[in-house]
């Protein structure tokens, strides 16, 4: 059930021009470093400051082949708990880097570029998800990683596009459960579970622009073919429809996280894989399978938040130790306990 009268949604942030982008571009060093001598310089300077750097797995190829661990928002979210390192350069999006700031609070947490947001994020304030509980006292609150950390500081569960079925699957079956901020998320881990959700009426409009139009006819196209699709997909609620009718292959349509995608094109036989999520994942997808075809649902499907991340801003980061990333005490533990409940589960 979406609820929508608790809008307005925050305005998307604009990433035109960042302080971040304009610090790089005005800064005489860098402006002479070539794209050699700035991953030369990372490399040192990543062995002098102790640092692990950490890549989304939409990141640009430069940054993804550069980075110690590539990978999905759980999978950096875990490595971030796990790491030894003193220092973690996070090249993903805000509140990815937030996340690990509140799980390693000894730990300096680094973003190359803090304006890079999230419209996801940005659709859904901790004051929002107040008011939502105050509509509904009893019910359990389960927030997408993708959240601001005040979000995360009203809720009683995370989950991200890897667990979001187990996490409401180990839900007491009694509870009316609120869904944030993603309803095509929501829609489809209520149609998995069969649990009565509320969803907040947000959305990435980077898969948001992913309609049912773009998936049609790509079976007749590409016959040989799997189709790996993101749950946060505007074409979400019709693929399962769809596959419910027997209208797409059960057997050759897959619904994943982004390494989840990473981990079938890995195992399976299939030639061809037809992606639909941010094309970022492309450059990964090529180098784990690199004789099998990949070919992107929608060529334009680019996440302008995470491309704000470049190799000058991470140099920087290293250099200057910019911009750390800090969460406030009160709001660390509340949250904290949000993702822990998470981690506990999967
Ligand atoms: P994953 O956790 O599947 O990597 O998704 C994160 C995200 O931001 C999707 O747009
Ligand atoms: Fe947020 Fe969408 Fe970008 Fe993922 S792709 S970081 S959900 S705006």
């Amino acid at each position: 059930m979406l609820e929508t009268d608790l809008l307005p949604v925050k305005q998307r942030p604009s990433v035109a021009y960042t302080e971040a982008t304009r610090a790089v571009e005005e800064d005489e060093e860098i402006r002479r470093m070539t794209e050699a001598e700035l991953i030369e310089g990372i490399n040192r300077l990543r062995k002098e400051r102790h640092a692990v750097i950490l890549a989304h797995n939409y990141q640009i190829p430069v940054i993804q082949d550069l980075a110690d661990f590539v990978g999905d928002s759980l999978e950096l979210s875990r490595q971030a708990a796990q790491t030894d390192a003193e220092v973690i350069v996070f090249c993903g999006v805000h509140f990815m880097a937030e996340t690990a700031a509140i799980l390693c609070p000894d730990k300096k947490v680094l973003i190359p570029d803090p304006e890079a947001g999230c419209s996801l994020a940005a659709s859904v304030t901790a004051e929002q998800v107040r008011r939502w509980k105050e509509k509904h006292p009893d019910a359990i609150v389960v927030a997408y990683i993708n959240t601001t950390a005040e979000v995360k500081a009203e809720v009683d569960y995370c989950c991200t596009s890897a667990n979001a079925v187990k996490v409401v699957q180990a839900l007491p079956p009694d509870r009316e459960i609120l869904f944030l901020p993603d309803m095509f998320l929501g829609a489809y881990v209520q149609r998995v579970t069969g649990r009565r959700m509320y969803l907040w009426p947000g959305e990435c409009h980077v898969h948001a622009g992913i309609r049912p139009e773009d998936i049609q006819g790509l079976f007749e196209r590409y016959p040989d073919a799997d189709l790996l699709l993101h749950p946060e997909c505007g074409c979400i609620s019709q693929c399962m429809f769809a596959l419910a009718e027997g209208e797409l292959p059960a057997d050759r349509t897959f619904i994943y996280s982004t390494s989840g995608m990473i981990r079938h094109v890995r195992n399976s036989s299939a030639p061809t894989h037809l992606v639909a999520t941010e094309v970022g994942i492309l450059h990964r997808m090529r180098k784990e399978a690199p004789h099998k075809q990949f070919v992107p649902v929608k060529e334009d499907a680019i996440c302008e938040y995470m491309k704000t991340i470049t190799l000058p801003k991470v140099y920087r980061a290293l250099r200057d130790m910019v911009y750390e990333v800090r969460v406030p005490e009160d709001i660390t533990q509340r949250a904290r306990q949000a993702i822990e409940r998470m981690l506990a589960i999967v």
